[in-house]
């Protein structure tokens, strides 16, 4: 099918304001489906998490729960990043044990099939496909300038070439969907950059072929510090899990460094305190108020430890009962995948269909 451009644009000129208590209204104004006018009113929210090992609270704080509460916005497709994982991971057990492990923490934190698509990224080789057809219109420059691949070669890690590449296949990932908002954490956002430039690219060649996504940030929860007090995350080995053995746990929590004052002291810089800063992330209120106790004076670390972990344990009962009826189920987990992946790879063979004329192949 030849699509007009002026058609496409007079299409995207219809944009959609959308509220989602991220630090701006999404303003997207997505082309809608190539005459299938169902999809102008569906904003297509997508995002991927890597299955690198188990899901902590920097994961589940930045990422999870925001994609959470915005598959009542619209078409959510989530999905489990495990292609990617591959440039860093070399254990194949792993990959299905972290694969599997993501599903579960996912579906017990509140991700409702009914609502999202759920799947497998490899589910959908499709991505690989676009993956190549985008990699012809990547510039080297491009992907040399990405700070995924900076970042690992400053450390001294080898490089090969699915990392160096890494991009271009999240490219593939965002556009294969039409997605028109990708919410991610401020680490991912120039890779939503780059899929922007990519996919311009890829229209000004062949045609308007793709949606251009948008990059969604979240504003209030930028940040949950590791038990160093370093950003969370895997790689630094500081995280604290949400799920996990409850006296292993709370000897993370009560292990956290604390300065020498005494209990009775005044501690004016309270906010500083890293158990505050965990308590807030988890339970603004609560972290207020043990704020201002701690900075009153009176207050030990060790009680305040204690009250971390019990508001850190308590957050997540009702997700860990989820969570352990979801182990006794494995058939269900997996018939969610498989339903996802269905559903994901309809709508990825008709974008690839249509990259695949626009550029020459059918
Ligand atoms: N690179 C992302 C991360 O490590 C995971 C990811 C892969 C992703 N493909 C994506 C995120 C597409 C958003 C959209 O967090």
């Amino acid at each position: 099918m030849q699509i007009q451009a002026n058609e496409i644009h007079s299409r995207s000129l219809a944009s959609i304001r959308v509220k989602t208590g991220f630090i701006s209204d999404v303003n997207f104004s997505g082309f809608p489906g190539f005459g299938t006018d169902s999809y102008a009113a569906v904003m297509r929210i997508l995002s991927g998490i890597q299955p690198s090992g188990t899901l902590h609270l920097g994961n589940y704080f930045g990422m999870m729960r925001p994609a959470i509460e915005l598959q009542n916005q619209g078409e959510a497709f989530y999905f489990i990043a495990d292609y990617h994982s591959m440039t860093s991971l070399f254990d194949a057990e792993q990959r299905r044990q972290n694969t599997l492990n993501v599903a579960l923490d996912f579906l017990a934190c509140g991700l409702d099939p009914q609502r999202s698509v759920f799947f497998k990224q490899s589910d959908v080789p499709e991505v690989c496909e676009l993956s190549w057809l985008l990699s012809t219109l990547t510039p080297m420059g491009l992907l040399e300038r990405a700070h995924s691949f900076k970042d690992k070669s400053a450390k001294g890690i080898p490089i090969n070439h699915g990392l160096f590449a890494y991009p271009v296949l999240m490219a593939a990932d965002i556009l294969i969907y039409d997605s028109n908002i990708v919410p991610v954490g401020q680490d991912q956002k120039q890779h939503v950059e780059m899929t922007r430039d990519i996919a311009i690219k890829f229209n000004e060649a062949y045609g308007q072929t793709f949606v251009i996504p948008e990059p969604q940030i979240r504003g209030d929860v930028a940040k949950v510090p590791g038990i160093d007090g370093e950003k969370m995350s895997k790689s630094y080995g500081n995280t604290i899990e949400i799920f996990g053995d409850e006296k292993t746990l709370r000897k993370k929590v009560m292990a956290l460094k604390m300065d020498s004052r005494t209990p009775a002291e005044p501690k004016p810089d309270a906010d500083k305190n890293l158990a505050i800063q965990l308590l807030k992330v988890i339970d603004a209120n609560v972290g207020k108020e043990w704020e201002e106790k701690l900075r009153a004076g009176g207050l030990g670390y060790g009680d305040l430890k204690k009250k971390l972990f019990e508001v850190y344990w308590e957050h997540f009962s009702a997700a860990r009962a989820r969570r352990g009826e979801l182990v006794a189920n494995l058939d269900y987990v997996n018939k969610v995948l498989a339903d996802g992946a269905a559903k994901a790879r309809a709508k990825a063979t008709e974008v690839l269909k249509r990259a695949r004329k626009a550029s020459g192949l059918e």
